[in-house]
């Protein structure tokens, strides 16, 4: 077990990626605080958490655009665990997906607000809200999770790439503020690669653009031959939070950029039969 004296807050930990962290975490004997906004996805994910690992977990609402809300979930964190060591700021939504000239400026506008309020806003205020008590105790790890177009231009999820991007200016800048010979707090940034999650099962295409069937028979695909190994992506965020992570303000990946090109090239291959 890597992680016995480790306290962290998981963000989003009720499904998906933060969920595996939070059990990855768990298993290696770290103490896991999780969140999410729906009180029915809390209770159901801490109580199948502490069926395995008893006190060791704990959790309650937060909506992380909502600071009130963080900064209770945070004393309240501090209050039982006695420090928070370790942040994993991965709550995020995706919404539309599609070409972006099909959307209509109210849409565009809704959307926007939504996505940016949880995933860039929610990140800065995830961090801001924990990063007084690290500062305190001169010593944290944090994690941000990068996401599709944030490194590359990449098609139809402009507005979820926007923030992503954000999210990675935000976090080398903050990585150069940290660095401070008599603290020891890195941040760094996880892009899991594309990973069956609710988040990618909800997305929601564009009709106008592409019929619903055309699309999950495209998902299917890209799920069957490009997807991440969930387990063995979040596996990776390991060295990033234990005290010998040395790295700071920079990008890591939980897939294999060979195997994806692979992947691609075999769903092209498939569409010419
Ligand atoms: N899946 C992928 O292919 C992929 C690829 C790259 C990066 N990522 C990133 O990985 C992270 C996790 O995504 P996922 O795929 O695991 O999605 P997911 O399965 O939909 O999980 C998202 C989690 O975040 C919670 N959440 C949503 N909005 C929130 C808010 N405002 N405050 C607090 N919690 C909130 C959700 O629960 P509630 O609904 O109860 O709030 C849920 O627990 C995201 O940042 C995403 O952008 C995902």
């Amino acid at each position: 077990m890597k992680m016995i004296n480790e306290t962290a807050i998981i963000t989003g930990s009720t499904s998906g990626i933060g969920k595996k962290i939070a059990e990855i975490f768990l298993k290696e004997g770290c103490k896991v605080a999780i969140c999410s906004r729906n009180k029915d996805n809390v209770d159901r994910t801490l109580s199948e958490f502490q069926e395995k690992f008893g006190e060791s977990v704990i959790g309650d609402v937060c909506d992380v655009s909502k600071s009130a809300e963080l900064k209770t979930f945070v004393k309240k964190t501090i209050d039982i665990f006695g420090s928070i060591r370790i942040l994993v700021a991965n709550a995020g939504l995706s919404l539309s997906y599609g070409p972006f000239h099909y959307l209509s400026l109210e849409k565009v506008n809704n959307e926007a607000k939504k996505i940016m309020e949880t995933n860039l806003i929610g990140t800065i205020n995830s961090i801001s809200s924990v990063l007084p008590y690290m500062k305190a105790q001169k010593y944290g790890r944090i994690i941000t999770l990068s996401g599709g177009g944030a490194e590359r231009p990449l098609e139809n999820m402009t507005i979820y790439s926007a923030s992503k991007g954000g999210i990675l200016a935000f976090t080398r800048c903050l990585s150069k503020e940290l660095e401070n010979e008599n603290e020891d707090i890195k941040i760094n940034i996880f892009n899991p690669g594309m990973t069956k999650t609710n988040l990618l099962d909800s997305s929601k295409v564009i009709k106008e653009w592409k019929s619903e069937i055309n699309f999950s028979k495209e998902l299917e695909l890209i799920i069957k031959y490009v997807a991440s190994d969930i387990n063995k992506s979040c596996k990776k965020v390991i060295p990033y939070v234990l005290p010998t992570c040395n790295k700071n303000g920079k990008s890591f990946r939980g897939f294999s950029i060979i195997n994806m090109i692979k992947g691609f090239r075999k769903i092209k291959k498939q569409g010419k039969n």
